[in-house]
């Protein structure tokens, strides 16, 4: 039997009362350990939701999240659950300012029982691994927007967790640095083998995985393992604005049209 990390069955999500909005709709997902899964689709499909979820942020309406075994409607106490389990990194660093690089890692370490030294060990070996060894004890406020993001991702580990969920994490990096960090997290998840789970608009990053999660209208639209160069720049096709006109059959360019079954017929495919 294989043990998964992340399970979710018929996972519902609905926001409000009055104007209901059905965020995340019935959705079945697993992912294995030492997974590197993207999460794609447009804004508003519910990737965040998912997240959310998965991470024990909030409660989903029906439906069922399994982590590392253990359905999350049975833990008792969530909050410690998360802090050993899972690791978040989000697109806005939640970096605490008064604090330096090494003492913002060792945060989530506070909630164990390891010794000062320790903590402090740790901290720097992380930040070590992440390559922000230098700067350690600077505040995020003389940090590039890559390093807090560095610094973000060291924190995220500080606890081993089971996996790490990563929301939009390079939307406000340029590509270079967007290059950087999503190099790290390959490495990161080939080297420890930390599950990851990151949900991104950028195809850089979406190319990089093996297995590519498209959400449209909060459901799962399709769970592709990229085998192929081909394959690859599809789902860039399909997924960007172009690729979802030619799929609803509204807003294609007129030279485009000839075409339009071709591209629905490989589409379907992947
Ligand atoms: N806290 C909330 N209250 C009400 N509606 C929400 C809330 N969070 C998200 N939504 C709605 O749920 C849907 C999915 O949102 P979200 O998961 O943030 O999508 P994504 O991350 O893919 O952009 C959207 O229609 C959004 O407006
Ligand atoms: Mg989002």
């Amino acid at each position: 039997m294989t043990q998964y990390v992340v399970e979710t069955h018929d996972l519902t999500k609905i926001y409000g009362n009055g104007h209901e909005v059905r965020a995340l709709d019935g959705v079945n997902l697993t992912v294995a350990a030492g997974e590197l899964v993207a999460i794609v689709g447009p804004s508003g499909s519910g990737k965040s939701t998912l997240l959310n979820m998965i991470g024990a942020l909030d409660r989903p309406t029906s439906g069922e999240v399994v982590i590392d075994g253990t359905p999350l409607s049975k833990v008792r106490n969530l909050d410690q659950f998360r802090s050993q389990t899972i690791g978040f990194v989000f697109q806005t660093h939640n970096l605490i300012p008064t604090l330096t690089g090494q003492e913002n890692v060792e945060v989530p370490m506070y909630e164990t029982t390891l010794s000062g030294s320790k903590r402090h060990g740790r901290a720097q070996e992380l930040l070590r691994l992440v390559g922000l060894g230098e700067r350690m004890h600077y505040l995020p406020a003389l940090m590039s927007g890559g390093e807090r993001q560095r610094v973000a991702i060291a924190r995220a580990l500080a606890n081993r967790p089971s996996i790490i969920l990563a929301d939009e994490l390079t939307g406000m990096l340029d590509s270079r640095t967007t290059q950087d960090i999503l190099a790290l997290l390959t490495q990161l998840n080939a080297q420890q083998g930390t599950t990851m789970i990151i949900v991104t608009h950028n195809h850089e990053v979406a190319r990089a995985t093996r297995r590519v999660i498209t959400f449209r209208d909060g459901k799962v639209q399709s769970d592709v393992a990229i085998r192929s160069a081909y394959e690859s720049d599809l789902l860039d096709w399909k997924s960007s604005t172009l690729g979802q006109a030619i799929l609803q059959g509204d807003g294609v360019p007129e030279g485009l049209k000839a075409i339009v079954p071709q591209l629905r017929e490989a589409f379907d495919k992947v």
